[in-house]
C-alpha cells in the first residue's frame, strides 16, 4: 500500500505523527508530491526524513529555493520564508557538509511521475508545479477538461492544501462526503492528498492518503499544532501569520 503525502512545509512535528501513522497503517511505499519547505520551521529536519523516500517531487516552494526568479509570484510572507529557509540550507555555512547533501536533494527533485495510467504532480497535469485545481473549477469546463486530457486514468495532486476529488464528469467531492473512502471506478479522476504541514481545509490535522490500487482513503492525524506554532512565533523572518493559520487550519 502506498502513502501518498504532500505540502509538508517545514512542519516536522505534522510529518512525524503522518509518518508514525502511515507505518501503523501498514504503508510500504511512500510518495511526496512537493513542498517539503516553506512557511515552516524545520526545513532540515523535514528534509532528512525524506531524503530515502520511493518517489519525491518538486513543489513551487522548492522551484522558487532552487530558481530563485519563481518567488516573484510568492507574497511577502512566502517570500521571507524562502529566504529564511535559503540561509538554513546554506551549503557554504555552518551543517555544510549536510546542507550540500540537502541541496542535492532538492535538486534532484523530479516535477512529474508516472506509473502506467497513474500520474503524480504538485500542481495540476498540465502545469506541474504552478497551477492551482480548485474545488470551484468544475464550474470551469475549459479548464477541467484541457486538464483532464492529460490524464490517462488517475493523478495524485496537492498545493492547494485542499484535499478533494474531480471526476471527467465535472464532479467533486470532499473527503467527508465519501466518508474519507474513495473506490475508484473507470472514468478518470484526480485526488488533493491535501497538506501535510499546512491544511487550509478547517481542519487542523495533518492530511494524507492511502492507497491500495482501487481505494483511496483520506487520513486525518493530529498533532501539537501549539509546538510548531510557538517555533515559528520565535523566528524573526517567519511572519507570525503563518502560525495563525496552522491553529485555524486555514
Ligand atoms: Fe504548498
Amino acid at each position: 500500500m502506498k502513502a501518498i503525502i504532500s505540502d509538508i512545509h517545514a512542519n516536522v512535528e505534522a510529518f512525524q505523527a503522518v509518518l508514525k501513522d502511515m507505518q501503523y497503517q501498514g504503508a510500504t511505499e511512500i510518495i511526496c508530491l512537493g513542498d517539503f519547505v516553506g512557511y515552516g520551521p524545520n526545513p532540515k529536519e523535514c528534509i532528512d526524513l525524506a531524503v530515502d523516500f520511493d518517489v519525491a517531487l518538486r513543489g513551487n516552494h522548492e522551484h522558487a529555493l532552487l530558481t530563485e526568479r519563481e518567488g516573484a509570484n510568492f507574497n511577502i510572507k512566502a517570500k521571507n520564508s524562502i529566504e529564511w529557509t535559503r540561509q538554513q540550507l546554506n551549503p557554504l555555512g555552518d551543517d555544510s557538509e549536510a546542507n550540500t547533501k540537502r541541496w542535492n536533494f532538492l535538486d534532484g527533485l523530479e516535477t512529474t511521475h508516472t506509473e502506467g495510467d497513474i500520474l503524480y504532480v504538485h500542481g495540476t497535469p498540465r502545469d506541474a508545479i504552478t497551477e492551482y485545481l480548485y474545488p470551484r473549477d468544475i464550474y470551469d469546463e475549459e479548464k477541467l477538461q484541457s486538464i483532464f486530457a492529460k490524464v490517462d486514468w488517475l493523478c495524485f495532486c496537492g498545493h492547494t492544501h485542499v484535499p478533494g476529488i474531480w471526476t471527467e464528469d465535472m464532479l467533486y467531492l470532499t473527503p467527508r462526503e465519501v466518508n474519507c473512502r474513495y473506490h475508484l471506478v473507470k472514468k478518470k479522476t484526480i485526488i488533493n492528498v491535501g497538506s501535510v504541514g499546512q491544511p487550509r481545509d478547517g481542519d487542523t490535522r495533518a492530511t494524507y492518503v492511502l492507497f491500495d490500487g482501487s481505494c483511496v482513503i483520506f487520513r486525518k492525524v493530529a498533532y501539537r499544532v501549539e509546538t510548531t506554532a510557538r517555533k515559528i512565533r520565535s523566528i524573526p523572518q517567519l511572519d507570525p501569520y503563518l502560525a495563525q493559520r496552522l491553529l485555524d487550519g486555514r
